[in-house]
């Protein structure tokens, strides 16, 4: 479960809509591996891949039309994540194993994403909505 106190607010509004559409998938998700619903827990992975996909793709338009420096830097975080949850919806439409559903997105996908926020989407934020570059202070 994530609380959307977690749920660290960045410059952009568009931005934290989405992200609070990602929690409320994700305790979709949680709520249905705690009820031992495999084909529900199947779906709302689908679901939740399918979310992720709109949600770093719209990121990164917004990063490429304005030019956003440590573009390549983001996207490759992007990249990654998404590799890694379509893998694990992979393996759980094969496997069916709750266990190993709920230990991905408690120990990986929350702090993962949480993390992600907080660092890379919050600096994107300041460089869309107010031009502030991440590289004035030295970060690229
Ligand atoms: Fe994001
Ligand atoms: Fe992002």
């Amino acid at each position: 479960m994530i609380t959307q106190e977690q749920l660290p607010m960045v410059a952009m509004p568009s931005m934290n809509d989405t992200h609070l559409e990602d929690i409320l998938i994700i305790n979709r998700l949680l709520a249905a591996i705690s009820a031992q619903k495999s084909n529900e827990v199947a779906a709302i992975f689908d679901e939740l891949v399918e979310h992720t996909i709109g949600h770093f793709s719209g990121e990164e338009e917004m990063m490429r039309e304005k030019m956003f420096p440590p573009y390549p830097v983001h996207k490759g975080e992007h990249d990654r994540a998404l590799h890694e949850l379509k893998l694990v919806a992979q393996k759980f439409q094969e496997s069916k194993d709750l266990a190993f559903a709920q230990n991905y997105v408690e120990a990986t996908l929350i702090p993962w994403l949480i993390n992600h926020i907080e660092t890379l989407d919050t600096v994107t934020a300041m460089f869309l909505t107010q031009g502030i570059s991440p590289c004035s202070s030295g970060a690229c």
